[in-house]
Parts: C-alpha cells; sequence; structure tokens
C-alpha cells in the first residue's frame, strides 16, 4: 500500500503555493468550518483524533493545548517550530516550501481555539527562501481577509509573523527558540515552568511542530474520530517521513504508519530499495538523534514481529533492540557505509551545536568527538571504546536539555550494536584512512 496523503494531498497541483490555486482546491475550508465552532469543540477534536507532536517528541497535542494557561488579560502565543535542523530531515521544509498555505490555515484554526491573537513562525536561517514563500503567503491570505482583525466577521483577531533564527540547532529546543524569539542568545530554560504557563516574553505560549499543525486542517475537516481511524494504535493519522542516505528514491513521503520497515525500504512507491543492489546495513530512522539499528534489529522487533513504520514498533524493545519514530528523518545505510565514521560526523555536528550551558554536554560532546576521531583515523586505543562509553553514560539524563541526550544516544547505539567495528578500526589502523564511505544524499 502506496502513501496516505492528507497534508500532501495536493502538492502536485500546479500554482498550489498560491492562494487562488490553493483555495480552488478547499483552502481555508477548515477555517471557515472551525468559526462554527467553539476552542472548547475544536480542543476535543484534536484530542480525539490522538495527534502526538510531530518535531520529535509525540507528545500528545490536545494535552499540550490543554495544559495552556490562561491568566485573565494575560496575551497568549501560538509559536510554530519550523527551525527543522535535526540531521536527516527535511519533511516540514517541503511542507511550508510547496504548500505554505496549509500551515497559515492550521496556524489560523488554532491560534482561534487557543485564544493567539499573536502567532509566529520560528524558522531556521538556512531556509531563507521558505521564509519568503512564507511571506508571500501571509500577504496573500491577509488580502483575502483570512488575518487581520474580525477574520471573515468572527470577531477573531489573528496576525502570523515569521522569525528567521541565525542557523543554531540548539534553537529549535523550543525554550530556546523562545529566547531567540525574544531577542536573546538562544539558551536552553530549565523546565518547568512550561511554555505552556510561562513561554514568549514570560506569556502562555505553545510551541508546536509546522507538520503538527498542519495537521489540525485535516482533523477539523474530517473530524477527529475519523482522523483517529487511520494508523495503528497510539500512533493516528498519517507521519511526513523525509527519507534519504543509501537508497534509489529520497524525498518526502506520507505514511498512515501501517508500513512495515522493509516495505518502506524496498517497495517503488516508497524507497525504492537500495542502489547497486547492496545490502542494507543500518538504519537512523527518527534524525540524527534517534538510536541508529542494525538491519536484523530493524526490520524485526524484539517480539519477532515485522517492524512497522510507527511510534511504538520503532521503539519496540527500549534502546537495546528498538529506536524511535522522532522526527522522521529516514537515513539509510548500505553495508559499504562505516558506522564509526558517521558516528563521528555526528559527534563533530553536537559538539558544534551545544550551547555550553552544562558541563556534561559542553565538555562531554567535546571528548566524544576527539575520542571517535582518533578510533575513526586509526589512532585510537581498545580502552578508548570503554571511555566513550563512560562519557555518553555520564551525559544521558544530566543536562538542561535533549541535546545532551541527542549526542549520547547515537554514540551508546553504535557501540552496542557495532562494537566489532570500532575493534577494526583500532586493531586496522593503516586501512582506516583507505576507506570509500560515498554515502550520498547523507
Ligand atoms: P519533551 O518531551 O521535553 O517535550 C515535548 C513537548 O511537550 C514540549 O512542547 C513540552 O513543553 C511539552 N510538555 C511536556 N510535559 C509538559 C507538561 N507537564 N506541561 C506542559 N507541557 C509539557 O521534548 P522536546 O524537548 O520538546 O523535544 C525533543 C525531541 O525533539 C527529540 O526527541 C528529538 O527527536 C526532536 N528534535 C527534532 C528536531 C527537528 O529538527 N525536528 C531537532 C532536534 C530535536
Ligand atoms: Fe546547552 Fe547542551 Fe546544556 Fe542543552 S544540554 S543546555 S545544548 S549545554
Amino acid at each position: 500500500m502506496g502513501e496516505t496523503r492528507l497534508l500532501l494531498k495536493h502538492a502536485n497541483v500546479p500554482g498550489i503555493r498560491h492562494y487562488d490555486a490553493y483555495r480552488e482546491h478547499d483552502g481555508y475550508k477548515s477555517v471557515e468550518k472551525a468559526f462554527t465552532m467553539t476552542p472548547e469543540e475544536i480542543l476535543e477534536e484534536v484530542k480525539v483524533s490522538g495527534l502526538r507532536g510531530r518535531g520529535g517528541a509525540g507528545f500528545p497535542t490536545g494535552m499540550k493545548w490543554s495544559f495552556l494557561a490562561k491568566p485573565e488579560g494575560v496575551p497568549r502565543h501560538l509559536v510554530v517550530n519550523a527551525d527543522e535542523s535535526e540531521p536527516g530531515t527535511f519533511k516540514d521544509r517541503y511542507l511550508m516550501e510547496f504548500i505554505p498555505h496549509l500551515l497559515l490555515e492550521g496556524m489560523i484554526v488554532s491560534s482561534y481555539c487557543l485564544g493567539s491573537n499573536a502567532s509566529y513562525i520560528y524558522i531556521r536561517g538556512e531556509y531563507a527562501w521558505v521564509a519568503e514563500i512564507l511571506e508571500e503567503a501571509i500577504t496573500e491570505a491577509k488580502a483575502a481577509g483570512w488575518l487581520g482583525k474580525d477574520i471573515k466577521g468572527s470577531g477573531f483577531d489573528c496576525e502570523i509573523y515569521v522569525q528567521r533564527g541565525g542557523g543554531a540547532y540548539i534553537c529549535g529546543e523550543e525554550t530556546a527558540l523562545l529566547e531567540s524569539l525574544e531577542g536573546k542568545r538562544g539558551n536552553p530554560r530549565i523546565k518547568p515552568p512550561f511554555p505552556a504557563v510561562k513561554g514568549a516574553w514570560g506569556r502562555p505560549t505553545v510551541v508546536n511542530n509546522v507538520e503538527s499543525i498542519a495537521a489540525v486542517v485535516p482533523i477539523i475537516m474530517m473530524t477527529g474520530a475519523e482522523y483517529a481511524k487511520i494508523g495503528v494504535g497510539r500512533s493516528t493519522g498519517t507521519k511526513l517521513i523525509s527519507a534519504c542516505g543509501n537508497i534509489n528514491k529520497p524525498g518526502v513521503y506520507e505514511i498512515d504508519m501501517t508500513q512495515t520497515v522493509e516495505e518502506f525500504i524496498y517497495s517503488d512507491e516508497f524507497c525504492g530499495g537500495i542502489p547497486n543492489g547492496k545490502k542494507l546495513k543500518a538504519c537512523i530512522p527518527g534524525g540524527s538523534s534517534v538510536p541508529i539499528l542494525p538491519a536484523n534489529l530493524l526490520l524485526t522487533t524484539a517480539t519477532g514481529q515485522p517492524r512497522l513504520m510507527n511510534y511504538e514498533s520503532l521503539a519496540d524493545g527500549g534502546f537495546a533492540t528498538g529506536t524511535m519514530m522522532g522526527s522522521g528523518g529516514f537515513i539509510v545505510l548500505d553495508e559499504d557505509q562505516d558506522v564509526v565514521y558517521h558516528t563521528y560526523t555526528l559527534a563533530r555536528f553536537y559538539r558544534h551545536e551545544s550551547c555550553g550551558q552544562c558541563s556534561p554536554c559542553r565538555e562531554g560532546t567535546g571528548w566524544m568527538e576527539k575520542i571517535l576521531k582518533r578510533i575513526d583515523e586509526g589512532n585510537g586505543k581498545m580502552s578508548d571504546i570503554d571511555l566513550l562509553w563512560d562519557i555518553q553514560r555520564k551525559i544521558e539524563g544530566n543536562t538542561i536539555c535533549p541535546l545532551g541526550d541527542a549526542a549520547a544516544w547515537p554514540v551508546a547505539a553504535a557501540i552496542r550494536h557495532f562494537r566489532d567495528e570500532f575493534e577494526w578500526h583500532v586493531l586496522n589502523p593503516e586501512e582506516c584512512l583507505t576507506r570509500n564511505y560515498g554515502l550520498a544524499h547523507y
């Protein structure tokens, strides 16, 4: 079975990036419907839909919205997290670049539900052209009366602002994002208080991923109960997956989360298999922060079932034999890839992106990078492998924000599942630097 397109339904319609074509294809109908409902009724639909945050954490969206504090006379905000920076993840960019009005439509409905009269899209600095596309879409939506004062006679006022980041991965962490939005250095805050209580400018704020907010459109149109019928178990609705690495058809796919991982990799409707008939070695299925799994554990769960492309099945077995859905950045590695080298490149990334506030992350990411570099280059010792293991253990759970965990998990999983490869590097120093990795699209 191929894609189930709710969000990308009209992605291939010529001109869908612009208002006229978007409106002709049911655009802004969910806003019309939402204005016939109360905010409480919309919240109930989102809760019933079972929608889980699509940025990576999978936190129930309806529950997050219900946590929003509503003190008398204090403005509330919706902030869309478009700081998509997780290596391997590019699904939000696709959505914003090709169907920007879908995000705006979802934002208007969500803002109405949450009582946000000023809502923000915080977009990563490198997506400069996408920010321009969004600005243009906002101008079009405003001209058509979907933004501004008393939208379509509803009595609801809403403005949407685009704020560009400066290119720091850490600003995708919601509290760092809020600091940056306020014009400060993007250092994560200690939680609690959660943004739902004390967010942008100290006001109650909901921070949601682009895809989560876009999903509000089909939820309102089809009802939460119908949306919840798609998918399996607590993995309801559809999920965008950005697929890359050693596959024949890299790209963004919208799945209903019932596919097996094997089907997703090998079916022509999705990744189309591995180039040149190479064997599957491993996969990082949810963006670089989630544990890498070798092929045998990737395709089959701890209980011997075919592993499915959804939250529960990917996590089956915990970190011993499972991984995470994460942000849906699906990175495939063929038999020629060197796990030590790729773990080193990820460690280098996390060291570079650490904000430096807490010692285990600031120091630990640097140590991990140095040790991985020397092992990768054939200058490592056997004891370095245990040292690496020890360092990642000391980072995990001991930091202000999840970047520390995100740096530790890939190292832990690589050692857990590919220790022999680390040992090979130590035992074969002269061969380490003559390898040809050639990971296209990575
Ligand atoms: P989290 O689990 O700490 O929080 C999830 C959400 O639920 C947050 O918005 C938080 O404010 C809210 N929340 C949780 N408990 C709450 C409570 N008691 N009251 C009110 N609100 C509450 O995870 P976090 O830090 O938001 O995200 C981490 C994930 O982000 C990682 O798993 C990683 O996969 C993903 N990620 C995605 C990136 C991307 O480019 N899409 C980049 C980096 C990380
Ligand atoms: Fe900064 Fe790393 Fe601490 Fe997060 S874990 S606050 S990125 S030093």
